[in-house]
């Protein structure tokens, strides 16, 4: 998979980084990165960089555009995002087939697109606005993946036959139009006009479960490494 194998939802005005590679077999792209910080992160990061001059011709005195980086609460569940092997985990990948490792590695990933935004929203001031959100729990194909369910089982969140689990108050599933929502809101919405940067969660900003461990200085950190690594400036 190339790096521009990835998934932007584009308008003219907003770009939505909503692509996520779950469920597949651990691999390492023929850019050299695993395959889901490939597609979480650094395909989106170069393809935003690419789109950039795009986007910013769509400026005018009332509208800013914007990125959405489509994170997950997930980032959160975990001790944050290893820069030593962003671009791929230790070792051959094998221990990628334990549900547990290859989900903490969807933590990683997420805790990237969080990263991201705060970075790019920090660099595009005035330029371009860049917002990091949790869509919700949404019974969509993601869930059902073989690296993701075994995962989700044992927190409860699914039954054991796969099914969602409605049952529980304590996991809120959201129908698919509910958890398009946040994206809606961040992408449009201006009552954030002026926060530019923040982590949503049920269409409102949500800084306070943004995780501690996504510091600004983790961001740029980020930043130039992905910067080096994929090869190419992303100047605003
Ligand atoms: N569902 C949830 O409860 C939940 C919770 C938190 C966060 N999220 C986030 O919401 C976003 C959307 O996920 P979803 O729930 O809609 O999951 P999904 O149904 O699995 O959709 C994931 C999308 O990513 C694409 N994708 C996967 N691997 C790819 C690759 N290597 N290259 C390009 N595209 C690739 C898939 O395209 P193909 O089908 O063509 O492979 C699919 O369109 C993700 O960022 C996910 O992390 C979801």
């Amino acid at each position: 998979m190339s790096l521009l194998r990835t998934v932007g939802l584009i308008c003219s005005q907003v770009l939505v980084n909503n692509a996520a590679a779950t469920g597949g077999t651990f691999h390492i792209t023929e850019d050299g990165f695993d395959v889901q910080m490939a597609t979480d992160h650094f395909g989106p990061f170069l393809f935003t960089k690419l789109i950039a001059p795009k986007l910013e011709a769509t400026r005018t005195a009332e509208w800013v555009p914007r990125v959405v980086m489509v994170a997950s609460e997930a980032h959160a569940m975990g001790p944050g995002l290893n820069l030593a092997t962003v671009r791929r985990p230790d070792g051959d990948g094998s221990d990628q087939s334990d549900p547990q490792k290859s989900f903490l590695r969807y933590h990683e990933a997420k805790c990237a697109c969080v990263l991201t935004a705060m970075e790019l929203a920090r660099r595009g001031e005035g330029k371009i606005r860049a917002y990091g959100l949790h869509p919700g729990t949404i019974p969509t194909n993601l869930v059902h993946k073989d690296s993701l369910a075994p995962v989700l089982k044992s927190i409860g969140m699914l039954n054991e036959d796969g099914s969602p689990n409605f049952a529980d108050p304590k996991f809120k599933w959201k129908t698919i139009p509910q958890g398009a929502a946040t994206n809606v809101v961040a992408a449009f919405d201006p009552r954030l006009d002026d926060k530019s940067g923040c982590y949503l969660e049920d269409c409102n900003e949500s800084n306070h479960t943004r995780a501690p461990h996504c510091t600004p200085e983790t961001a740029q950190k980020l930043w130039d490494l992905t910067e080096e690594s994929v090869g190419e400036t992303f100047v605003l």
